[in-house]
């Protein structure tokens, strides 16, 4: 039986840090629509073409492209167990259409859980935040960094990247984009008996423990 759990947060709230690890202990796959597209971006394909000037303004890309992106990713073999939604949905019309996409191949979303979080700790987690070029870990300057400076821990590779979108002009405008557009998701869940809250504010571990909770303490479908 397929899990489907949604993670929802501003930028920063931790939702790819704590999709990783719920990936890694439930044998789900994580998918994150940020990554998606900057992949996308990177590869110069023509959704890359199209999202990369709205992604570096904060602002979202049309709710057409991704749903097709979503809806094209679950029918992938290694989303068969269930998936991670990490940035999806970001709007009501997506969050309708996940209902409906799952519906159709006889799932549902069996867990939403809000990631909340102090405003203000956003733009210090984004500023100090880094991955590496090789293979993705995530780090961060003070919360999470390299256990050698200058070396991933997961891979031995030397070389990190920053992302485009994470200047403090952009991150705050991301931020009135969540505020207007991706907020509203949460009264959507909630009239469905589907919301869960955790504090994102807490330590990664324990954060990770409180997700865990929530997701090993529901029996899929029955919130
Ligand atoms: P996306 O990549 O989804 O970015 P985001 O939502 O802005 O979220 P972030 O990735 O910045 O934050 P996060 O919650 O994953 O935090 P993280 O775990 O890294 O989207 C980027 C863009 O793509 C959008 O702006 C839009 O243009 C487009 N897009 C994507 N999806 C879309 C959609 N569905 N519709 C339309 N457009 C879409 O943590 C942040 C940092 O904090 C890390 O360094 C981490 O180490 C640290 N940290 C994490 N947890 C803790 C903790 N508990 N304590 C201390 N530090 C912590
Ligand atoms: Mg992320």
């Amino acid at each position: 039986m397929a899990i489907n759990i949604v993670l929802l947060g501003p930028p920063g709230a931790g939702k790819g840090t704590q999709a990783k690890r719920l990936e890694a202990r439930y044998g789900l796959v994580q998918l994150s629509t940020g990554d998606m597209l900057r992949a996308a971006v990177a590869a110069g394909t023509a959704t890359g073409l199209r999202a990369k000037a709205v992604m570096e303004a904060g602002k979202l890309v049309d709710d057409e492209i991704l749903i097709a992106m979503i809806s094209d990713r679950l029918g992938q073999a290694d989303a068969r167990r269930g998936a991670i939604f990490d940035g999806f949905p970001r709007t009501v019309p997506q969050a309708e259409a996940l209902d409906r996409l799952l519906v159709s191949m006889g799932r549902r979303v069996d867990h939403v859980i809000e990631l909340q979080v102090d405003e203000a700790a956003l733009v210090e987690r984004i500023s100090g935040r880094f991955t590496c070029k090789s293979c993705g870990a995530g780090y961060h300057d003070r919360f999470q960094p390299p256990r050698v400076a200058g070396i991933c821990d997961a891979c031995g590779a030397s070389e990190f990247v920053r992302r485009a979108d994470d200047n403090a002009d952009t991150v705050r405008r991301r931020l009135a984009e969540y505020h207007a557009k991706t907020a509203p998701i949460l009264p959507y869940y909630r009239a469905r008996g589907r919301l869960r809250g955790v504090d994102g504010m807490a330590d990664m571990d324990r954060v990770t423990a409180e997700l865990e909770a929530v997701v090993g303490s529901l029996p899929p479908g029955a919130a």
